[in-house]
Formats: structure tokens, C-alpha cells, sequence
């Protein structure tokens, strides 16, 4: 039995005081832990106030990328073990504005993913297919692609605590959701690609789906079988929404 997650992406958004307050409104509405894990991955700048807030708290804290080195001459980088030293547990990976605004490519992101394994972190590998790729029919070739280059890289017990999150890029901060029929068919093809490296992996591995996930389309999406959950980008900015779609994670 998988665990429903509900993750926050935050994105370059907020202050120190307006993370601290949201992050705190969030931890005293006590969302139950062993219903949902609740994970927040603010900007940089804000990890160090959040954690002090949750610290004591079953809610969890990650980032929202990594540079795979450990240290060294790589100015503006920040690494996995300066994330574990923050007290982080998780790391988004791979999502599509890193890859489409920052040019990083399947490879880099295999990269970062086996950095943040040596560092401690679970990586939170983010996989979708753009608006293009869909109306040409090739939505599983592309997903398939960006998961096999980190399969590549790591072996079959690093996927362990990791969490893939499928977000199609024309649902991303649009307003267009997936119907939960097409996203189901994206998820369970990529367990299906999970099953093929390892049966424990493709079993454990919670497949969240992100794009555009409000409190009015979350049950919906969240109650499909392989769906465990969400990656929620604009609507975790606003804590009572927020805790709305991890109360909706919460069914079957
Ligand atoms: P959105 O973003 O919920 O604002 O569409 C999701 C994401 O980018 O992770």
C-alpha cells in the first residue's frame, strides 16, 4: 500500500516572512501524517526559515533543484549534501522549467538524480511530455525516454523512497488538467516501465501527477489507481487551498 503525497512546489516565490507564515498555517491545521505526507519545497532562500517552523513536525521539507557535484568552483550551484545539511529530505528533479528554460537535458537529470541519492535525498524525478509531443502520439516514447536515463544511471534499490511525478507540460500553470482517464494511462505506463527494471520499485514508487491540480479537479485525479498523489504548483501557494488538495489525497 502506497502512501498518498502531496507536494508543494513553490517556485520562485516568497519571501522569508511569507514562507514562514504560509508553512506555519499549513503545519496548525494538523493535516494527519499517517493519511497523507505533506511535503513543501520552497526557494533556497526560504528552506532555512521553514525548517525552523517544522522543526518537531511530521511535515516534510525539500528543494526544488540540485547541482550534482558535492562542492567546488561551480559558482551559484548549490549541492545534495548542502540540502541534507538543511535538514531536507527531498528534491524535485528534472521539472520541465528546468528543462525547457534552463536546457537541461535527460542526462544532466539522471545526473542530478544519482547525486541526490549519494547525498541522502529523495528525489522527486519529474517527467511530461509537451503539447507537440502529444498531439504527435508520442506522450509515452517521451516519458519513457526521460525516466530510462535514470534508470540508466542507478540501480534498482535507488528507487527507494524516490517519487516520480508525471506533469504534462501544456497542464503546467494553464489552467488544462489531464482528464484523471488520460493521466491514469501515463502513470500506468510508467509502472509498467518500473516493473520491467524491478517489481519492488514499480510496486513502492509513488507516481504523483502535477499540472494545474486545484481543490475542485484533485479527488477526481487523486482517486485513479495508479495516481498517489500530487505535485501542486500555483495552488500551494495559498495554504487552505493547499490543504484542501491533501485532504483530497486522502480516498480509496
Ligand atoms: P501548477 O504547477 O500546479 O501551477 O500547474 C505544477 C508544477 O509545475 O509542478
Amino acid at each position: 500500500m502506497r502512501q498518498p503525497m502531496v507536494a508543494g512546489n513553490w517556485k520562485m516565490n516568497g519571501t522569508r516572512w511569507e514562507a514562514e507564515n504560509l508553512v506555519r498555517s499549513i503545519k496548525e491545521a494538523e493535516p494527519d501524517p499517517a493519511a497523507v505526507e505533506i511535503l513543501v519545497c520552497p526557494p533556497f532562500t526560504a528552506i532555512d526559515a521553514v525548517a525552523r517552523v517544522l522543526k518537531g513536525s511530521p511535515i516534510r521539507y525539500g528543494a526544488q533543484n540540485l547541482f550534482w557535484e558535492k562542492s567546488g568552483a561551480f559558482t551559484g550551484e548549490i549541492s545534495g549534501e548542502m540540502l541534507r545539511d538543511l535538514g531536507c529530505r527531498y528534491v524535485i528533479l528534472g521539472h520541465s522549467e528546468r528543462r525547457q528554460i534552463f536546457g537541461e537535458s535527460d542526462q544532466d537529470v539522471a545526473r542530478k538524480y544519482a547525486a541526490a541519492k549519494r547525498a541522502g535525498l529523495n528525489p522527486v524525478l519529474c517527467v511530461g511530455e509537451t503539447e507537440e509531443e502529444r498531439n504527435q502520439g508520442i506522450t509515452e516514447q517521451v516519458v519513457s525516454r526521460q525516466l530510462q536515463a535514470v534508470l540508466r544511471e542507478t540501480d534498482p534499490a535507488s528507487f527507494h523512497g524516490a517519487v516520480i511525478a508525471y506533469e504534462p507540460v501544456w497542464a503546467i500553470g494553464t489552467g488544462l488538467t489531464a482528464t484523471p482517464a488520460q493521466a491514469q494511462q501515463v502513470h500506468a505506463f510508467l509502472r509498467t516501465e518500473l516493473q520491467a527494471f524491478d517489481e519492488g520499485a514499480a510496486a513502492n514508487t509513488r507516481i504523483l501527477y502535477g499540472g494545474s491540480v486545484k481543490a475542485e479537479n484533485a479527488t477526481e485525479i487523486f482517486c485513479q489507481p495508479d495516481i498517489d498523489g500530487g505535485l501542486i504548483g500555483g495552488a500551494s501557494l495559498k495554504a487552505e487551498d493547499f490543504l484542501r488538495i491533501c485532504n483530497a489525497a486522502i480516498c480509496g
